[in-house]
């Protein structure tokens, strides 16, 4: 439910321009993946969804690198992106999106990039706490033990928020407050661009403070505070806040499967990107990851170990420990994947498949029951329903240049240990001789026997030795 007023649509700006000094890093920071998504993408979409259009993302830091990821995260999402070339303050980065909020009229949320555990109905209470009100600004403000770093609320004799000082401005009375301010906020638009006209950078760190809106605003209409949670406001700065937030957010994704319907043996052991879809009755061991857009049909199991990327799995499907599939792959019902089997982009398994240790497909399609369990590299290959891939059997897919491809009709037995130089068809039904390199075609139903043909000579063993011990003796 989007808590939008009914007289105008919420919009929102996202601050992202910061560089994230204490990251250590020439990646920016609101661009460090979590789950699969760049850090940014979590407050944005939690403006999307409590029905923000549009979302101005003001970016800063390797403006260019940003807009291109966090377009690219979010294809089709009402952003915007507004640049603020130096970074003087926060008042100042929300003033660099004004121009792109041009025409809206109604409330402007404003988050910051780098709290990715922000929860939509937080940000919802926000929004429908200044509407309820009627008042121009509403803002987050939480309870810490250690407030240390944060701007502490001030509030007036009858208990209203007044100000808000930054610690570096802050008396050592001032620095006692516990309440602070969580830097996420909901403004009238009029309201919001009149009173950031008004702010200055007269103060210890020569910044524009967005905090000075609550001043402002408490002197006209007032100002409301929203009690949030400490965790969902918590900023990442580091990479230790960085692992910290991943946590935070597998813990909340795990718990929202089980309660779904899937079974995760050791929640704590379990990563899952964003976007990765599971179906009830799954079973997931430990260390599992899955990612991208990965789908995972009713009652799979995915082994301990097992590493998933954009794949989609069918009902039923077994993988077994430590597989590692890189899609694009879809699996059929029923199939048996593993342990110890690696799928690479464009496989396609159908149902009942069995690749087992040590098998290698990419860009292969097998078609149902079709088995290789044991140590196979098969690529550039179209595998009939039914066949038999034997241990050992490679598909000599690439000469050098080009790739080929290699197709073995339905049925068909491929004993072990076969080489198969593509291009290739081997007929439906046809067998291969164990140990055959084969070139050219095999018609369906045939023997192909591609290998030196064995000879075996008698008692030769005995003549050998002999010969050896009458050449000893006449030395
Ligand atoms: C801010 C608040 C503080 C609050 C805290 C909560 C101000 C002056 N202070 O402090 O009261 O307790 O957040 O976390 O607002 N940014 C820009 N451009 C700039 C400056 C900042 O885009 O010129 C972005 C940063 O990238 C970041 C966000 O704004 O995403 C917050 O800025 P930051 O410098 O971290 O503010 P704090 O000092 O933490
Ligand atoms: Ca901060």
């Amino acid at each position: 439910m989007a808590t939008t007023s009914k007289r105008a649509p919420l919009a929102a700006v996202v601050l992202a321009a910061g560089k994230g000094t204490r990251m250590k890093s020439d990646t920016a920071k609101v661009l460090h993946p979590l789950g699969g998504k760049p850090l940014a993408w979590y407050p944005i979409t939690r403006a999307l969804e409590a029905g923000a259009a549009p979302v101005v993302v003001v970016v800063g830091h390797q403006a260019e690198a940003v807009e291109q990821a966090l377009r690219a995260a979010l294809p089709g999402a009402p952003l915007r992106f507004a640049v603020q070339v130096e970074q003087k303050g926060t008042a100042h980065a929300v003033l660099a999106a004004k121009k792109a909020l041009r025409g809206v009229k109604g409330p402007i949320a404003i988050l910051s990039g780098d709290t990715p555990l922000l929860q939509t109905a937080t940000l919802q209470a926000v929004v429908s706490a200044r509407g309820r009100a009627r008042r121009p600004l509403a803002f987050a403000t939480m309870a810490l033990d250690q407030p240390r770093g944060y701007g502490r609320v001030l509030r007036d004799a009858t208990g209203r928020p007044a100000r808000i000082v930054e610690e570096k401005d802050a008396t050592p009375e001032e620095r006692q407050v516990g309440e602070v301010n969580a830097g996420l906020y909901c403004a009238d638009a009029d309201f919001l661009w009149k009173a950031l006209s008004r702010v200055d950078a007269k103060n210890a760190q020569g910044e524009y403070y967005l905090t000075d809106l609550v001043a402002m605003a408490a002197k006209g209409g007032g100002a409301v505070p929203v009690p949030v949670d400490p965790l969902e406001a918590s900023g990442v700065n580091d990479r230790e806040e960085l692992a910290r937030a991943g946590a935070v957010l597998q813990r909340r994704r795990a718990s929202a499967l089980m309660k779904a319907g899937v079974s995760i043996e050791v929640p704590e052991r379990f990563l899952c990107d964003e976007g990765v879809e599971i179906a009830a009755d799954v079973v997931i061991e430990p260390d599992v990851r899955l990612r991208g857009a990965t789908r995972l049909g009713a009652g799979c199991r995915i082994g301990q170990g097992a590493v998933i990327a954009d794949a989609a799995l069918a009902p039923g499907v077994t993988v077994r420990p430590y597989t590692v599939i890189e899609g694009p792959a879809t699996v059929g019902r029923g199939a048996i994947l593993g342990p110890f089997s690696r799928i690479r982009p464009g496989s396609e398994l159908g149902e009942q498949v069995h690749v087992g240790n040590f098998v290698e497909t990419k860009k292969a399609r097998l078609g149902t029951g079709a088995k290789a369990n044991h140590l196979a590299y098969l690529g550039d290959a179209v595998v009939g329903a039914g066949v038999n891939v034997g241990a050992g059997t490679i598909t000599c897919n690439y000469d050098g240049e080009k790739k080929h491809e290699t197709r073995i009709g339905d049925g068909a037995f491929i004993g072990s240990d076969s080489i198969l130089v593509a291009p290739i068809e081997i007929g439906a039904g046809a067998y291969v001789a164990a140990g055959s390199t084969l070139t050219e075609a095999v018609p369906p139903g045939a023997l192909a026997l591609g290998r030196a043909q064995q000879v075996n000579k008698e008692g030769w063993v005995a003549r050998m030795k002999a010969r050896k011990a009458a050449e000893k003796k006449g030395k």
